[in-house]
């Protein structure tokens, strides 16, 4: 079974430049057959409907849970029903430790876009000090970031992304990737994507890690020959 990857472009890409980027990609998978599941997940003004062969699936980094209301500077379920959008990423560290989304404010927003059927990536993951502190550290971090959440969700894919990994360069290694997935794994047996610092050198050595399902990549998957050639990998 091919693994899932999904590209997060966080602050980058345009409206142009996404469309750009989907039509490219769309055209080498089809043209190569490719048959797994690979999401994108632009940011919110280029999100909209895009028509593709391959199984590529279009998310929103964020969203308020609402259908509309007075959310200054938030888009809803409503904003995101115009481009059909059923994918979400909830959790992601920058949300969380840039943009200060407690805990129960993401178990909030998780249990609501659960009930409007969306697919969630759900990411969690220990910044240095945690990791510096032990494996006890680290394993009672990663339980409380699932605090609130149906980790048995039938549509909950988890990411694990190191904070210490995230744009660093400082990848997590093939060991503490299969390590780490495992204590995960006892939370939940839902896919389970790795994300750090992933690129096309080490894209490889991950997705051979037991345990690891996938992977959610920030900086090089904003190249789309990049990211087309880590699929090739998957
Ligand atoms: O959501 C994926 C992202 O946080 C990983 O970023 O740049 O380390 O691949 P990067």
């Amino acid at each position: 079974m091919s693994k899932i990857l999904a590209a997060n472009f966080k602050t980058n890409h345009t409206r142009a430049s996404t469309r750009a980027y989907i039509e490219a990609l769309d055209a080498h998978l089809d043209a190569s057959g490719y048959k797994g599941e690979t999401y994108i997940f632009p940011p919110a003004t280029a999100l909209d409907r895009f028509e593709t062969k391959a199984d590529i699936r279009i998310g929103a980094q964020n969203a308020y849970p609402t259908v509309k209301g007075s959310f200054t500077g938030e888009i809803g379920l409503e904003q995101l029903g115009e481009f059909g959008i059923g994918t979400i990423l909830v959790g992601h560290s920058e949300r969380r430790h840039i943009l200060g989304e407690s805990q129960a404010f993401i178990a909030q927003k998780y249990a609501w876009f659960k009930e409007q059927g969306f697919t969630i990536v759900y990411c969690i993951g220990e910044p240095l000090e945690v990791r510096e502190a032990g494996d006890d550290a680290v394993r009672r971090y990663l339980v409380d970031q699932c605090e609130g959440i149906d980790t048995a969700y039938e549509k909950l894919i988890l990411a694990y992304e190191p904070v210490w990994a995230i744009g660093t360069g400082r990848t997590a290694t093939p060991e503490l990737i299969e390590q780490t997935h495992a204590v995960i794994k006892r939370l939940s047996d839902r896919p389970l994507l790795y994300g750090g610092s992933v690129k096309p050198q080490n894209i490889a050595d991950i997705l051979a890690v037991p345990g690891c399902d996938g992977a959610l990549i920030g900086t090089a998957s904003w190249d789309v020959e990049s990211m087309v050639s880590m699929l090739e990998t998957a």
